[in-house]
């Protein structure tokens, strides 16, 4: 798929299944994440790749997090939420690494961060696979955060699930430019 064609017909899949992507694959998203704009260079994330039984670990992190917030979970909802990283054969966890610089501010690096991961789900895309960038609470509990490894300095931007497509993917809408463009 070309680049435009990749760009024009981007969307989220939320079923995803395995396999997952090949290593092949695999490092064409990497090195699209790299090449995202980024001010003064800094690059300033990095990324977690959870796959397999890392999965597991993801999750039951994500049930830790959410029963010191509320004890009382009951078992349903426990079970929806460590099986939350399953969705997906892996993800993999943009974190914004935030350097100190005069002239590029904290939320220009976390821009970057985020367009990196734009970029990986075009180039998931443009190789025929699935992927999703989801955040929800957990993205943001410390405890989570702490359990990835991240430092004072980092924050979770978001959890790529990525896979082969599981089923039917939606319809695009072509969207009006003239609601988004105008002259000034
Ligand atoms: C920062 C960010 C966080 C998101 N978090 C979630 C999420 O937790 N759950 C969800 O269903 N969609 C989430 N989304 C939205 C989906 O990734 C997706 O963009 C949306 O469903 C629209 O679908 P489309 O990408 O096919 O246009 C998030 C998007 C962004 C940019």
């Amino acid at each position: 798929m070309n680049a435009l064609d990749a760009l024009h017909s981007r969307i989220s899949v939320a079923f995803l299944t395995d396999p997952a992507p090949d290593e092949a694959a695999l490092v064409n998203i990497y090195k699209s994440a790299l090449r995202a704009a980024d001010h003064g260079r800094l690059r300033p994330w990095r990324f977690l790749v959870v796959k397999g039984p890392a999965r597991e670990r993801l999750g039951d992190l994500f049930l830790e997090a959410a029963l010191a917030d509320d004890a009382s979970l009951v078992a349903e909802k426990q079970d929806k939420i460590s099986r939350k990283p399953l969705r997906a054969p892996m993800l993999l966890v943009t974190v914004s690494s935030i350097k100190q610089h005069p002239k590029v501010p904290t939320i220009e690096q976390e821009f970057s961060a985020a367009a990196a991961t734009q970029n990986m789900l075009v180039a998931a895309h443009a190789q025929g696979l699935g992927a999703m960038w989801r955040t929800g609470s957990m993205a943001y509990h410390p405890m989570v955060m702490k359990g990835l490894g991240l430092t004072e300095h980092e924050k979770i931007i978001g959890f790529l699930y990525l896979g082969s497509i599981g089923g039917p993917t939606k319809t695009l809408v072509e969207p009006e430019l003239e609601q988004y463009f105008s002259e000034w």
